[in-house]
C-alpha cells in the first residue's frame, strides 16, 4: 500500500485560493480553518520550511499567494507569552496550533466606538486550540492569545495584517488604541 502523501503547502495555498474564487469572504472562511487543520496534519511541514532541527522563530512568512494576497506565518516560541485583546485591522486570520496548545479567548466590544479612546470588551468564550486544530477570526473579530513553553502556531491571514493599522484593547481600562504593526506596534 502507498502511503498517503502528506498535505503540503502548495496544496493548502491552491485549495485556499479556489475557496475564495468560488465562496468568497466571508462565507469561505469555514472552508479554509478546515485546509489548514490539513495542514497542520502534516509531520514534515516545518522541518521542510524552517529547517531540521525546527528553529524557534519569532514570525516567519513561509507562504504568499500574490494573486488572493493570503499569508501562511510560522510562529516559534521557546518561552510562554500572552498578547494584547486585538483586532487584525482589514485582516482575516486563521490560527492553528502545530505543537502545543495556546488558550484562546474571544472578547465582544459592547459600546458603539463614539467615544475616542474609549472601549468596554466584555469575555465572550475561552477554550484550548489544541494541536491540529485551527480556529477563524472574520475581519473585526477580537481575541487574545496565551501559550506554554514551547509553543508553534501558524497563521493564515487575508492580507499581510503586519503592515496594518489594528486596534489593541485594554479591558480592566476600557481603553482601545490604534497599533501601527507596520512600525512594530502591537
Ligand atoms: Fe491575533
Amino acid at each position: 500500500m502507498t502511503p498517503p502523501t502528506a498535505y503540503s503547502l502548495e496544496q493548502f495555498l491552491a485549495d485556499t485560493r479556489t475557496t475564495i474564487k468560488t465562496k468568497g469572504m466571508p462565507s469561505g472562511l469555514a472552508e479554509i480553518r478546515e485546509h489548514l487543520e490539513k495542514l497542520l496534519a502534516n509531520p514534515e511541514l516545518l522541518k521542510k520550511h524552517l529547517g531540521d532541527p525546527v528553529p524557534y522563530t519569532d514570525r516567519t512568512t513561509i507562504g504568499h499567494d500574490p494573486e488572493t494576497d493570503v499569508h501562511v506565518l510560522v510562529h516559534g516560541r521557546a518561552k510562554g507569552n500572552k498578547s494584547a485583546v486585538h483586532d487584525h485591522g482589514p485582516c482575516w486570520v486563521v490560527y492553528g496550533n502545530y505543537k502545543n496548545p495556546t488558550r484562546m479567548r474571544r472578547w465582544r466590544r459592547l459600546d458603539d466606538g463614539g467615544q475616542p479612546g474609549y472601549a468596554e470588551v466584555e469575555l465572550q468564550k475561552e477554550f484550548m486550540n489544541e494541536p491540529g486544530m485551527a480556529s477563524a477570526f472574520a475581519i473585526g473579530d477580537i481575541h487574545s492569545i496565551e501559550f506554554g513553553d514551547d509553543t508553534f502556531f501558524i497563521r493564515v491571514t487575508g492580507g499581510d495584517v503586519e503592515t496594518k493599522q489594528t486596534l489593541k484593547f485594554d479591558p480592566e481600562k476600557k481603553t482601545v488604541e490604534v497599533a501601527n504593526r507596520a512600525l512594530g506596534q502591537r
